[in-house]
């Protein structure tokens, strides 16, 4: 007996269609999407400005894209038949999604294989940032090392500090999860309270978001980007801060105002910052790149082989299930599903 999901695949295969892939991902990706399309490639990192999207569009059926691919209303309103934009990325701030949802075009994303992936960076940039690993290693190298001296590169303890967690979802959790292992007390802001047990688990207390600004020693940032959380830290909250506090950023840039934490960092409000994703990417604001207390990475939160591979067949086999008519598994936007 043929079950159904064979039915979809052999029609699937009789049909054949057409997707545009953006940008370079795995090959396994790129393999098992050819078992079942024709695939117009974009074998490069660079992306495709937005007319050439548009015409290497035409006649597709779905499109697998990257957060660097820029679906604003205006590009959506001009895509014609495509069925599903299928993110490589949990976050979806690139994409227009009520533009996508009137238009029908169902989108989805990559969430849960990079949750513990990015926790370990945001756990790494908040070790790195406290404890001068950066500026040690820069040290060394450059032959400036001569002597041990009692205060050499003495930065902040980061064991039974308190960490605030803006953006209690998957990742934030994660990061709390890490953070119990160093002994530290967790505070955490999010739009809802976690469950008792979620809360319990983690030993983690519900604050607002001035109160957990105050009395955190590190504050990490979690929280998807959309028109509430642009610029959700900017000067007012910088300055509620201790003098003694670091920020860190794996979320996305325009959370946090750039040129109010470059002058925040400058006049000494907080003490330090560790950044993954920066508010014009991939150009970092120039003063950031002058302060000696702040750890840059260039958006690699998600970014070990492992998962980075995981995220790309979680895209395509998205966009596959989308082609047989099948409601994508990591679909935000549900209301464009029309079913089948
Ligand atoms: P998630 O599970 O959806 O967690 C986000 C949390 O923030 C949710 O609990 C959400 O609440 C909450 N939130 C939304 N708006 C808020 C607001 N205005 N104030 C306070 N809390 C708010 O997402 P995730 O998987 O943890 O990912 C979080 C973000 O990390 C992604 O959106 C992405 O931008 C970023 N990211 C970056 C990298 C990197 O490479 N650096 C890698 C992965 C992810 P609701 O669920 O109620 O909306
Ligand atoms: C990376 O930034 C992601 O959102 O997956």
């Amino acid at each position: 007996m043929i079950v159904r999901a064979e039915v979809a695949v052999a029609q699937l295969h009789s049909v054949r269609p057409s997707v545009l892939v953006t940008k370079r991902i795995f090959p396994e990706a790129i393999e098992l999407l050819e078992r079942y399309c024709e695939v117009d490639y974009e074998a490069t990192d660079d992306g495709l400005p937005a007319e050439q999207l548009l015409r290497r569009a035409r006649g597709k059926q779905a499109i697998v894209s990257q957060l660097t691919d820029k679906f604003t209303a205006d590009v959506i309103n001009q895509l014609q038949g495509i069925r599903v934009i299928a993110n490589v990325a949990v976050g979806y701030d690139n994409v227009d999604l009520d533009a996508a949802t009137r238009a029908g075009i169902l989108v989805t994303n990559t969430p849960d294989v990079l949750t513990d992936t990015t926790a370990d960076l945001a756990f790494g940039l908040l070790l790195a940032a406290a404890r001068r690993i950066v500026e040690g290693h820069q040290f060394v190298h450059s032959g400036q090392w001569k002597n041990w001296a009692i205060d050499l590169l003495a930065g902040y303890d980061v064991h039974h500090k308190t960490l605030g967690i803006v953006g209690f979802g998957r990742i934030g959790r994660a990061v709390a999860r890490r953070a119990l292992g160093f002994s530290m007390q967790i505070l955490y802001y999010d739009l809802e309270r976690a469950p008792a047990e979620v809360e319990q688990e983690l030993d983690a207390r519900y604050v607002s978001l001035e109160e957990l600004l105050r009395n955190s020693d590190f504050v990490s940032i979690h929280v998807p980007l959309n028109s509430n959380t642009r610029h959700l830290i900017g000067a007012r909250e910088l300055g509620l801060m201790k003098p003694t506090a670091i920020l860190i950023n794996t979320a996305r840039g325009p959370v946090i105002d750039e040129e109010a934490l470059v002058r925040a960092l400058r006049e000494g409000i907080i003490a330090g910052a560790g950044l993954d994703v920066f508010e014009n990417e991939p150009r970092v604001h120039p003063g950031l790149l002058e302060l000696r207390q702040v750890v840059l990475t260039p958006h690699i939160g998600s970014a070990s082989i492992e998962t980075r591979r995981k995220m790309c067949l979680m895209a395509v086999e998205n966009a596959l299930a989308a082609l047989r008519g099948e409601r994508p598994p990591n679909l935000v936007n549900p209301e464009a599903w029309k079913g089948n």
